[in-house]
């Protein structure tokens, strides 16, 4: 293999941040290619707990070449209190280690404006965004009045650019009883960050093109989770990326066949963070405990994460539109605990049994998990890194998912920290 794709496959939060920094070990670089610093990815390195949201995972190894894809949207303060970050923890951000790629679509502060302003209007049907103006700056970018990286280079013809996104902009901000924005200002902010930044950027495509003829190997860090795809997710109730395995294609710029192995990450429960339908969220101490042992809160927006039981139809669901070839399952851990779980297995709508999950918002309001139940191990899990270790249930827990969703788990993760993990394969 010279490429992994790595793509949560629940609503988030699997713990793609713990397995991409894992496999990078063995990885030569390192490439975000969609979403931007909604994500929150946590690595749990020599006993420090490190979060990252926009420089993929890769970074905190030495001699790893990280790049950040155009599919990404990038805040540039957010890229700079990211880069501070690291540095107080010794870990250097270099034009040697971090490459973005020159047509990357920029969010400035006004996007961030937007997207606050229209979940405080929206009250209870709002999305439940990270509030980092993802949204709007991904609508600017289909709309073509996008400022990209490589314009920061020719100052001069910014305002020009400016003055196409202010023409919509302040129509909106009026709207909302937000202060207009004049183009000066933006045009200061660009030229003050401009010099932190552009030492980063590269033609990544053929960077990317050059490591494909020299057989390096490559790894794909996918943010959010395929439930929160713009096309396949739960809409409305989504992130505006596609977060599915092929946009690591398009994201960085190199073409479909490239894309050798495809690694879903996923969550041996089910958390969900924001608004939007939930089939197997627990109500009870159950979904209370899980999010206490799972210690599910948001890494971005410290937000209590929804929590229930592990939903194979879903799960098997995105597998089936994203083409993921094997499955890293993490927080088994988490289940040390409980004498019963519970497999979704199966739906029912108004008496009928369904075995996917439906588009219509209002069959999904009707949607009523069918649960196998699964007897527990109750036994302590926590860092176990052989397979021969695991108690009998849990096997049969791994056993009985896999069966279900038609494709092998070949990545245990068993805690928070980097050596706690069992691969049953090699990855590259
Ligand atoms: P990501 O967004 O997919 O990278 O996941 P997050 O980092 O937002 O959330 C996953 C959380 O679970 C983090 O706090 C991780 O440190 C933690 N974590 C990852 N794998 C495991 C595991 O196997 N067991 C336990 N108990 N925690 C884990
Ligand atoms: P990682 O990469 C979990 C959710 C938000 C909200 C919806 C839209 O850490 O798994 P946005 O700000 O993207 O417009 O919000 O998507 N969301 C995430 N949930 N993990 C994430 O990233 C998320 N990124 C966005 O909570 O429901
Ligand atoms: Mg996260």
């Amino acid at each position: 293999m010279t490429s992994v794709v790595i793509v949560g496959t629940q609503w988030g939060d699997e713990g793609k941040g713990k397995i991409v920094d894992s496999l990078s070990q063995d990885a030569d670089v390192i490439v975000r290619f969609q979403g931007g610093h909604n994500a929150g990815h946590t690595l749990v390195v020599d006993g420090q707990t490190i979060k990252l949201s926009l420089l993929p995972s890769g970074i905190v190894r030495k001699n790893k070449l990280t790049i950040i894809g155009n599919g990404v949207v990038l805040d540039p303060q957010a890229l700079i209190s990211e880069i501070n970050y690291l540095s107080k923890l010794n870990i250097a951000v270099t034009s040697e280690n971090l490459r973005i790629a020159e047509n990357v679509t920029l969010i400035l502060p006004l996007h961030k404006d937007l997207d606050l302003a229209r979940e405080k209007q929206a009250g209870k049907s709002k999305i439940g965004t990270t509030g980092r103006g993802i949204g709007p700056a991904y609508e600017d970018k289909v709309a073509r009045r996008s400022i990209k990286l490589i314009d920061l280079e020719d100052i001069n013809k910014i305002p020009e650019k400016i003055s196409r996104i202010l023409d919509h902009h302040n129509i909106l901000r009026k709207a909302f009883g937000l202060t207009e924005i004049c183009a000066d200002s933006i045009v200061d902010y660009l030229k003050d960050i401009q010099s932190q930044i552009l030492p980063f950027m590269d033609n990544t495509w053929r960077l990317l093109n050059e490591m494909r003829l020299k057989d390096k190997k490559v790894l794909f860090e996918g943010a959010q989770g395929l439930l929160l795809d713009i096309d396949f997710g739960t809409y409305p109730f989504v992130t505006s990326s596609n977060t599915l395995p092929a946009q690591a294609a398009i994201g960085t710029g190199v073409g479909p066949k490239y894309l050798d192995n495809i690694i879903g990450i996923t969550k041996a429960y089910t958390t969900r963070v924001g608004s939007g339908p939930f089939p197997t969220e627990l109500f009870d101490e159950i979904g209370e405990k899980l999010g206490d042992i799972g210690k599910e809160f948001g890494t971005v927006t410290g937000r209590e994460r929804r929590c229930g039981w592990f939903d194979a139809v879903l799960v098997r669901q995105t597998i089936q539109i994203s083409g993921i070839d094997m499955i890293a399952l993490t927080k088994l851990d988490v289940l040390d605990t409980f004498d019963k779980i519970m497999i979704c297995i199966g739906y029912e709508i108004d008496g009928q049994q369904i075995d996917y999950f439906p588009f219509s918002e209002n069959m999904q309001s009707k949607v009523k998990p069918i649960y196998e139940e699964h007897n527990g191990w109750l036994a302590d899990t926590s860092g176990v890194n052989d397979i021969n270790d695991l108690p009998y249930n849990a096997l049969q827990y791994i056993k009985k998912i896999e069966e279900f969703i038609g494709i092998p788990i070949k990545i245990i993760s068993t805690s928070p920290k980097r050596e706690d993990i069992i691969f049953l394969e090699n990855i590259f």
